[in-house]
């Protein structure tokens, strides 16, 4: 009988499925491991000698950089890369069986951030290893993006144009290639005549403004335009409002990168309230949110993150117009990147992960309040101590910095021991695939 046994192409299907989610575990485990060791335990590290010597400037700025990249890179990047291969429409038709450009793409990113990490922080040979770092991060993001382009262009035969959340995603992407391109510049001419690999403090300010808001800010955008409105019960977006955000933002960006930092950051603020109201984040929902499979507190969070990109847009306005304090400006970079950034993959990736990991369910819905409660306190107590103690404006608050700095961690050591143990939760095609190999239908 058809029932008993399994249908020929039902087996291949399932080989290739199998084969893209090892895929996406490799980035997620890669991104887990940049995001606690070289990026999250050097934060905490950095910030412990900022706050013991009462100093911004107590820790050298290939450390502080090397911390940023580890975490913007390697573990943001390699989540969106990884979750970008397994959402490419059609790459089980268009990639080889193997999947192999996205095991190339790994490799050469994963190669790319570990050099960069470690020449920041030994220094060993850095005039040779800094560029061919960044020759690496660009490979494999052009490889990257040379897989979706094949992939969409099938599916855009379907479909006429973009739709809104896409186009970010894809502006996502394309700020990431630039962000790329920009560091193997730099990188380049720091290796020929710079003295040390880390970027001069002009550059870098407006390189961390073309990092974070070309890149993980668009597509984390993207992704609510795509999945909040079901998810939270949202009002329909307001599309032209989405691509009116979208050109401010790009305009923010240019800004910056031509120097006038005060128009660039009330650009950027301007795009953000813009992206908040198309999104109608924040208005009376039209249905119920669906939380089942995630703690109650989801759509909470996911709003908490919002408001936490307003905060910061707000903080980088004040610091363009002082431009001298750095306790603002740093504060304004932790609040988009642990505030808004971090809050919104501890929410997401509960939500997505499970289920494109062809995984039952979360590992624990508990511990993934706590990870988001454990971080949001951090970071407030961050955000504000920052700019009270940088500024010195009240020296206690230099205390409750390596407090804020250990909630941090400890969020970020619960958020990894949920994912691992999601990872190990038994997957739901392991009986149809078990039934396959037995018939010989795959290896
Ligand atoms: C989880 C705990 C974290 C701690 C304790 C921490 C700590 C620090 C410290 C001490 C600095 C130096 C500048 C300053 O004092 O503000 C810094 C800068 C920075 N951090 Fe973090 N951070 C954390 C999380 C993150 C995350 C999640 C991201 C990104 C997703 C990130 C990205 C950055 C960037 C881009 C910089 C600026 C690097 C540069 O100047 O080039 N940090 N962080």
């Amino acid at each position: 009988m058809e029932s008993e046994s399994v249908k020929p192409n039902v087996p291949i299907s399932i080989a290739r499925e199998q084969q893209l989610i090892r895929l996406l575990m490799a980035y997620l485990i890669a991104g887990l491991l940049f995001m606690v060791l070289p990026g999250t335990f050097l934060g905490v590290w950095n910030l412990f000698a900022i706050s013991n010597a009462q100093s911004a400037t107590s820790v050298p700025a290939a450390w502080i950089q090397a911390h940023g990249h580890a975490q913007l890179f390697g573990w943001i990047g390699s989540f969106i890369l990884g979750i970008g291969f397994y959402s490419i429409p059609n790459l089980r038709r268009v990639s080889a069986w193997s999947f192999w450009e996205g095991w190339l793409t790994w490799t050469l990113w994963t190669a790319g951030v570990t050099l960069r990490w470690l020449t920041d922080v030994y220094l060993w040979q850095w005039r040779i290893l800094l560029p061919l770092s960044a020759v690496f991060e660009v490979l494999a993001v052009v490889l990257f993006l040379a897989q979706s382009i094949q992939g969409h262009r099938m599916q855009n035969k379907l479909k006429n144009g973009l739709e809104p959340w896409a186009l970010l995603v894809v502006s996502g992407t394309v700020g990431l290639l630039i962000t790329m391109i920009f560091n193997a510049f730099e990188s380049f001419s720091l290796a020929v005549a710079g003295i040390s690999p880390a970027f001069p403090a002009e550059f870098d300010g407006r390189f961390l403004i073309l990092s974070i808001w070309a890149f993980p800010v668009l597509i984390a955008w993207g992704f609510t335009a795509s999945w909040m409105p079901v998810f939270l019960g949202l009002k329909p977006l307001k599309s032209k409002l989405i691509l009116a955000a979208l050109a401010i933002n790009v305009l923010g960006i240019i800004a910056a990168l031509a120097k006038p930092l005060l128009a660039s950051s009330i650009l950027l603020l301007v795009g953000a309230i813009c992206m908040v109201c198309a999104l109608r984040m924040f208005e009376r929902t039209e249905k119920p949110a669906k939380t089942q499979g995630v703690h109650k507190t989801f759509p909470l969070f996911i709003r908490i993150a919002y408001a936490w990109l307003l905060i910061a847009s707000l903080f980088a306005v004040w610091a363009a117009i002082e431009p001298a304090a750095a306790g603002v400006a740093g504060a304004g970079r932790h609040a988009i990147t642990v505030g808004f950034l971090m809050t919104m993959v501890f929410s997401v990736a509960p939500r997505m992960l499970p289920a494109f990991l062809g995984r039952k369910k979360l590992f624990s819905e508990h511990l993934m309040f706590l990870a988001l409660l454990l971080t949001n306190i951090g970071c407030l107590m961050r955000v504000s101590s920052e700019t009270l103690a940088y500024q010195h404006y009240a020296s206690w608050a230099w205390s409750l910095l390596p407090i804020s700095a250990t909630l941090e961690l400890s969020g970020v050591v619960v958020f990894t021991t949920n994912m691992v143990g999601t990872f190990f939760q038994p997957p739901l095609l392991a009986p149809i695939a078990n039934k396959a190999a037995k018939e010989g239908y795959v290896k």
